[in-house]
């Protein structure tokens, strides 16, 4: 009998930060393409109803019947929503437009923080991870992922205003980990779209260095238009260049949550 202990199985990461385009949807489908290449199973929730991630493993969000809303709303099991993809590892919970429909429906509902959390329960032991993409906001959506997360990417810009909303970030983390998920961690910023040539880049990164060092990612997404143009042949960047910075770079960033968590 093996009595090795495994890497604890099916760790929740949640990918948030309630600013919109910092790179969320694209670390999601990045992160799990490399940890799915690096030979882990993983699943991806897309809990969008822009269902940017959805696209961005080619699968198209219109007339979905089996998706997030389904699985949140009671409809449906997490297990009968999971497609397979034709990526290295990687299987996909889908999101449409019919998720808008979910923030207000479950507004008056029971339980309405743990849905996510319950309904993934009997899936989680089946994958080593389960990446979960956020709306930007800190509606409902988020907060379910936050309550069923073990540990909290946040990816955001190099911006002044980045820092602003990291601020507003960190106190609502607070307030979930007080309130509904007390062991929830934060496994790192991730900071996405550098421009290292920006004098502004620099003294936002010495702010961020300066508070939040040993969460910060030593990895950093360069601005990378590779990255930008994957999406739109439905393919995680590693798969549609290899030898690109950003294929390489979310690569890099793979290896070191491995080593974080
Ligand atoms: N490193 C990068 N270099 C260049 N473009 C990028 C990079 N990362 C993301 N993008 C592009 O920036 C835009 C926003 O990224 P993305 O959709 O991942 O952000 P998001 O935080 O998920 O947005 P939202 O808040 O709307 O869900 C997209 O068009 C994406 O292709
Ligand atoms: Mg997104």
């Amino acid at each position: 009998m093996n009595t090795e202990p495994d890497n604890k199985a099916g760790t929740i990461l949640a990918f948030a930060n309630q600013k919109g385009g910092v790179g969320k949807s694209t670390s999601v489908v990045n992160l799990a393409a490399s940890l799915g290449l690096l030979g882990k199973k993983v699943l991806v929730v897309d809990s969008d109803p822009q269902g940017n991630t959805t696209s961005g493993f080619g699968v198209a969000k219109k007339d979905l019947t089996s998706s997030v809303y389904e699985m949140l709303i009671g409809q449906a099991e997490a297990a009968s929503c999971v497609r397979s993809t034709r990526f290295q590892g990687i299987s996909l919970i889908p999101a449409g437009i019919s998720l808008a429909g979910a923030e207000f429906e479950l507004i008056l509902e029971e339980r309405r923080e743990t849905r996510l959390k319950e309904a993934l329960l009997p899936i989680v032991p089946e994958y080593d991870f389960v990446l979960v993409d956020c709306p930007p906001s800190l509606g409902i959506l988020t907060i379910n992922a936050l309550v069923a997360a073990d540990s909290l990417v946040i990816p955001m810009q190099c911006e002044y205003y980045s820092l602003e909303g990291l601020t507003q970030l960190i106190y609502s983390i607070r307030q979930i980990k007080r309130r509904m998920n007390p062991s929830l961690t934060v496994a790192g910023i991730l900071i996405t779209m550098y421009n290292g040539r920006l004098n502004l880049s620099e003294q936002v990164m010495a702010e961020l260095h300066k508070y939040y060092a040993n969460k910060l990612f030593k990895t950093v997404i360069s601005r990378n238009v590779t990255l930008s143009e994957a999406p739109s042949f439905g393919e995680p960047v590693w798969y549609y260049d290899r030898h690109s910075k950003g294929a390489l770079q979310y690569m890099e960033v793979a290896k070191e949550l491995l080593q974080r968590l």
